[in-house]
């Protein structure tokens, strides 16, 4: 299996989320790290719309996947703001479960970046013999 890169921007509102993780179901529907993929990237793109300036009008957040025979990089890049992406807490009214469960589910995360915009990116170690069984067995 080759690897491959691909990104597509999104416009920085709610609805963008959903169109996000069909993104991602679409591009990694072959691949047995679909459903975490899915669900870390609906969380990060929440984030992106929810706590920082892609949230403005005309902004915009992209997400990236970079996919290698043994392992999924995804990113999604934000137009940045004063906070910090950070892991709180949680609580039923201020939340703090969305970084909790990107850290749960991904075998490493971080963030880079800046003020004028960050990248929030988790990594999903991918068994290349489930990628090859799952991939054959697809009609
Ligand atoms: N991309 C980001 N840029 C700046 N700050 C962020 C970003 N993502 C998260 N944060 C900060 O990190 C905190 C924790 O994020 P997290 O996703 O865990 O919780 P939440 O978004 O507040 O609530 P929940 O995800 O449970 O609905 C947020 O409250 C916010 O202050
Ligand atoms: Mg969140």
């Amino acid at each position: 299996m080759p690897a491959w890169r691909l990104s597509r921007h999104f416009l920085g509102r709610p609805a963008s989320v959903t169109e996000a993780r069909r993104f991602i179901t679409t591009t990694l529907g072959a691949w047995p790290v679909v459903e975490s993929a899915e669900l870390i990237v609906s969380e990060l793109a929440t984030n992106a719309v929810r706590h920082t300036a892609s949230a403005r009008f005309g902004g915009k957040f992209i997400v990236s996947i970079q996919a290698e025979p043994d392992q999924v990089w995804l990113g999604v890049a934000d137009e940045g703001g004063p906070g910090l992406p950070r892991l709180v807490r949680p609580s039923d009214d201020e939340g703090g479960r969305g970084l909790l469960l990107v850290a749960s589910l991904a075998d490493n995360w971080g963030v880079y970046g800046n003020q004028a915009g960050r990248t929030v990116w988790a990594l999903l170690k991918v068994d290349p013999i489930a990628a090859a069984a799952q991939a054959t067995a697809r009609p």
